[in-house]
């Protein structure tokens, strides 16, 4: 299906005021500029295009969701949102754990954790040097096919090492309202649903062979703002695990979950009300004490966790180039584009581009009085950083932030499109 646009007119104000609202004391306004920490952007960040996170914007973002998380559920930050070293590093003394996506980030995490962290791994496609250092790691391998457990057993018994799996299912459920499913129907990512308690019931062939099936990788959607759609797939699992404890006796010991928790990125988006999901984790967190009861053990439950910690602490910064004028459209033509800022452009999975919360970073107090197209630098229609968006009067040289681009950007990004420099991240 070809990328549409909306063009409904935007100002990323009521984004800003609603992130400055939740995240209080990171972001700000100082006489007019966009400011992190109490000093504006420019004194803080010479160069453009640059992506900046927070910490204390981070350390924000763990507190709200550990706020309303029972403290039997731990945290998983999923390095894919955002792998930059500095940032994941700041993060390990925040969360519980990470989940990987490659050799990569398996090593990342491994240099960053500290002793008491559990790392995973879950991709439909793994390689053998993967499965051997999550295998003399001891990282929990979330397996995606009963081919992949072969693969597991060959490999632990060359090297004469137990593998710790967990069994990613692909259940019988999409995460509604999520923007982007991963389960509910034929999927690449996890094992069927149906085909898991036949899979259980193996566990002891499996610890034979070298595996420790220790538990269960569920995930079904990413970007949800839907309180109560997320609340009832936490309850469709709760229920899944039942029977299946039922039908098999399994117990998982380490369950790892992805809730799909979004990011109101868009003007007009209503942000996901995390106080109302509160009772949802609650009652996760009984369910699944009773389910360990049941099975005489402890269940560790975490929540694999990427856009929702990271997403408001980041801010992409560009600067415009070029102002003009083609039949009556103004452009503003800047430094910056979908090389690394895919999601801005719409290219990352979006069937409708909606605008994203942009602001005029020094030029805070000036009212918005055009209503402007922007453009990246690279030669294609596709690089777009906004339409008709509604911004103060700005010429080349002017700062334009872009917020809650914290998540997905630099490194989801085809940022060896056209050669052109990368953009530089910092961590404030
Ligand atoms: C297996 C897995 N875990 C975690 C995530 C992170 O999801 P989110 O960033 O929406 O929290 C993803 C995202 O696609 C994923 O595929």
């Amino acid at each position: 299906m070809a990328r549409r646009d909306d063009t409904t007119p935007t100002d990323g104000h009521e984004v800003l005021e609603r992130t400055l609202g939740r995240l209080g004391d990171c972001w700000g306004r100082d006489n007019g500029h966009l400011s992190i920490d109490g000093q504006p952007l420019s004194a803080r960040v010479a160069q453009t295009p640059a992506y900046l996170y927070s910490r204390r914007c981070l350390d924000a973002s763990v507190a709200s969701l550990r706020a309303v998380l029972p403290a039997s559920i731990g945290i998983h930050y999923a390095i894919k949102a955002n792998p930059f070293p500095p940032l994941v590093r700041h993060l390990a003394e925040q969360v519980d754990g990470f989940d990987c996506a490659s050799l990569a980030e398996m090593q990342l995490a491994r240099d960053v954790a500290n002793d008491a962290q559990r790392l995973s791994i879950a991709g439909p496609a793994k390689s053998r040097a993967e499965h051997r250092f999550a295998i003399e790691a001891g990282i929990t391998i979330n397996t995606e096919s009963v081919g992949e457990i072969e693969r597991i057993l060959t490999e632990s018994r060359r090297l004469g090492r137990r593998a710790r799996v967990a069994l990613r299912v692909n259940p019988p459920f999409a995460l509604k309202g999520s923007g982007m499913h991963m389960g509910g129907g034929a999927r690449p990512f996890g094992i069927d649903s149906e085909a898991i308690p036949a899979l259980l019931e193996q566990r002891d062939r499996l610890a034979e062979g070298g595996i420790d099936l220790v538990g269960l990788h569920l995930f079904a959607g990413s970007q949800s703002l839907d309180a109560e759609a997320i609340a009832a797939t936490l309850n469709a699992w709760t229920d899944l695990l039942r029977d299946w404890q039922q039908a098999t006796g399994f117990t998982p010991e380490e369950l790892i979950i992805g809730p799909g928790l979004g990011v109101a990125y868009h003007p007009g988006d209503r942000p996901l009300d995390l106080d109302a999901l509160a009772p949802a984790f609650a009652r996760l967190a009984a369910d699944l004490a009773a389910l360990g009861d049941a099975g005489g053990r402890r269940v560790v439950t975490r929540l694999e966790i990427g856009r929702f910690l990271v997403a408001g602490a980041g801010v992409y910064l560009t600067q415009v180039v070029d102002r003009k004028v083609s039949r009556g459209t103004t452009y503003l033509v800047c430094d910056g584009g979908m090389h690394h800022h895919l999601a801005l452009s719409g290219n990352l999975g979006a069937v409708l581009r909606r605008n994203w919360p942009l602001v005029a970073a020094d030029r805070l107090d000036v009212p918005a009085s055009e209503t402007v197209d922007l453009a990246g630098p690279l030669c294609t229609p596709l690089d777009v950083l906004g339409k008709q968006q509604s911004l103060p009067p700005l010429a080349p040289g002017d700062r334009i932030a872009v917020l809650q681009s914290g998540a997905y950007g630099a490194s989801a990004s085809p940022t060896g499109f056209l050669s052109r420099e990368p953009a530089i991240e910092y961590l404030i």
